[in-house]
């Protein structure tokens, strides 16, 4: 590798000659601030907070974008550094909404922390204001432009999953971060991953918060509150709490939930051995009766409507299954209630999410009973649980460990908490389907081929019941497009079973898991951290497949009769319809 060699305060340091000067006063344990820099996502350059000086230059140099030079002398620290900084600082702040005491981001946001590091008391730039829009108008994301400060971080992350939905409008003092038209959130392609949202550093993106409606349902004696919880929120919920990256929090995240005061909490666990046994049963169907393959899954909403609105002529591809909350959600509305004899009217479904596309989710129409009761009222997301949690005065690392409620719905398999990963719902299918076609429980059923997340496409070839099957998994939807334009173009394998998850990593990395600020991002790769806690508690499990989760099978004797029967179809199953992008008559209004 060349190497170069150069010194920074003082320090000499050799590295790569790819890096940037970032990245070598890291190595030298040196640390510089940033602020629109997100690495692999936007390395623009456009914020100046990262300044420093370079002897012999002429001018600072942002580092996050200059690239090391042999015997570069630099000074991350001097006077005329600091004083830049800060007077960038100033200047960002001084258009900026800073009611910080009413802001989502209080105490996680990285445009506070540097007003805190460098010791900003007054703004010196006091001026005209940019006029700015507020959009709430979507289920799942709200746009506050007063808190925006046009790093671009949003733009690039939405580029990076190739959907391109936000850019920046207009020119010089007018500029603003949104959609073509400066339409709203809701009337754009959005499929509402939230990537936005994470790679934002300030409170300018959020999620649509629903925690006072789950407030007034836990407080109101006439409801019946039930809440579930996805996989995923397990391996993360613990970092709102200061522990480290990929801690696995399950215990106490139960313990929290029931003391918020719910009336039962299930794990959304049940519903993902349940969504195996249907989906698995629709895959053998379709292979057997000559249905459309490659069968591509259902369970990621942002995928869904990825799929809804850029590649419809793969909706009959799509499963029917609905996605395991949802599947929970009709159940809880429907088996419950009549084993409980409670009115399903007065049952308050709530869901705890990593995800902020679940919300538009369980707003469709699809997900209702003829009634349009939905099977799900609410979903919050992990960092709208944490600030429940935290509301209520509950000290997370003083709880204890605790589980589900273990009526009807608490079982659950290890197969089920990979859900959360990358390959996840692949492998607890094949953990089913191959058991099915053997008929017999093989002793090995780990695919940690489909494991990982190295590359946004990985393929495998597995022997199911004596045949090779060739499957492929895509995370974000720049890897599902890569995927989907191989087999429109007749370039790819002949696929029998594809997943498809619309964010990098899966639902581990959710747009509605915590925000981690950039500087942590540099040195840890996320997906990883946290799929690996996912994989611990598999391992644990007394049950590692759907299909021996015995309340599910329970479930199926005593209510819905057979995978996939009548009554299956009714509860479990949906269906998906194609989407416009930015139709006629929304741009004429604008
Ligand atoms: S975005 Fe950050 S700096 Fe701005 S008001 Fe919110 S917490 Fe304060
Ligand atoms: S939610 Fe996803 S698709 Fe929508 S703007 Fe954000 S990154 Fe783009
Ligand atoms: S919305 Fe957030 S990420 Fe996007 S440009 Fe504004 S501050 Fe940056
Ligand atoms: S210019 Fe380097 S972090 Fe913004």
């Amino acid at each position: 590798m060349n190497m170069v060699n150069l010194t920074i305060d003082g320090v000499q340091v050799s590295v790569p000659a790819t890096y940037t000067v970032l990245d070598a006063a890291r190595r030298a344990g040196i640390k510089i601030p940033t602020l629109c820099f997100l690495k692999g996502i936007n390395e623009a350059g456009a914020c100046r907070v990262c300044l420093v000086e370079i002897e012999k230059a002429r001018a600072l140099a942002a580092a996050c974008v200059t690239p090391v030079g042999e015997g570069m002398i630099i000074h991350t620290n001097s006077e005329k550094v600091r004083a830049t900084r800060k007077s960038t600082l100033e200047m960002i702040l001084s258009d900026h909404n800073r009611d910080c005491l009413a802001c989502i981001r209080n105490r996680n946001c990285e445009l506070q922390t540097l007003a805190d590091e460098y010791a900003i008391r007054n703004i010196t730039y006091e001026g005209e204001k940019s006029i700015s829009k507020f959009d709430d108008k979507s289920f799942s994301i709200v746009r506050d432009g007063s808190k925006c400060i046009k790093c671009g971080r949003c733009v690039s992350a939405c580029n990076k999953q190739e959907i391109g939905v936000l850019s920046f409008l207009n020119r010089g003092f007018s500029t603003s971060v949104g959609p073509a038209y400066d339409v709203s959130m809701a009337d754009a392609p959005c499929i509402y991953c939230g990537q936005c949202i994470i790679a934002c550093p300030v409170g300018a993106l959020h999620e649509k918060e629903e925690t006072e409606k789950v407030w007034e349902a836990i407080n109101d004696p006439s409801k019946h509150v039930v809440m579930q919880v996805a996989p995923a929120v397990r391996a993360a919920i613990g970092e709102e709490f200061g522990y480290p990256i990929g801690t696995r929090s399950t215990g106490k995240m139960f313990a929290a939930m029931r003391r918020l005061g719910a009336d039962k909490i299930y794990d959304t666990n049940f519903g993902a051995d349940l969504t195996i046994i249907e989906e698995g049963t629709e895959l053998l169907g379709r292979i057997k009766n000559g249905g459309v393959l490659p069968m591509i899954t259902s369970c990621s909403p942002g995928w869904i409507r990825f799929c809804e609105f850029y590649y419809p002529d793969f909706i009959p591809n799509l499963s029917t299954c609905k996605s395991p909350h949802q599947m929970e959600g009709a159940l809880i509305k429907t088996y419950y209630a009549q084993k409980k004899g409670i009115d399903p009217s007065s049952i308050f479904t709530v869901s705890v999410m990593p995800c902020t596309s679940k919300k538009t989710e369980a707003s469709r129409e699809q997900l209702r009973d003829s009634d349009g009761m939905r099977d799900v009222d609410v979903v919050i997301t992990t960092r709208e649980l944490a600030r429940m949690i935290r509301e209520a005065g509950i000290q997370f690392s003083a709880l204890p460990d605790e589980g589900p409620d273990m009526d009807l719905f608490g079982e659950y398999t290890g197969a089920s908490v990979i859900f959360g990963a990358t390959g996840g719902v692949m492998e607890a299918a094949l953990r089913t389907v191959a058991d099915i076609l053997e008929d017999k429980d093989l002793p090995k059923f780990e695919y940690k081929i489909v494991r990982g997340v190295a590359a946004d496409v990985k393929e495998a070839e597995i022997t199911l019941g004596g045949m090779p099957v060739k499957v492929a998994i895509a995370h974000s939807t720049a890897g599902a497009r890569k995927l989907l334009d191989a087999i429109r173009a007749g370039t790819a394998p002949s696929y029998t079973f594809i997943e498809i998850m619309g964010c990098s990593g899966g639902c581990v990395c959710g747009g509605g898991q915590p925000q981690q600020p950039a500087q942590v991002l540099m040195d840890i790769d996320i997906r990883a951290e946290r799929a690996k806690a996912l994989y611990e508690e598999d391992v644990i499990m007394p049950e590692r497949k759907s299909h021996k989760n015995s309340e599910v099978m329970s479930l199926y004797k005593d209510f819905l009769g057979e995978p996939n029967g009548h009554m299956a179809h009714e509860l479990l199953h949906t269906h998906y319809c194609k989407k416009e992008i930015y139709p006629d008559s929304l741009v004429d209004q604008q």
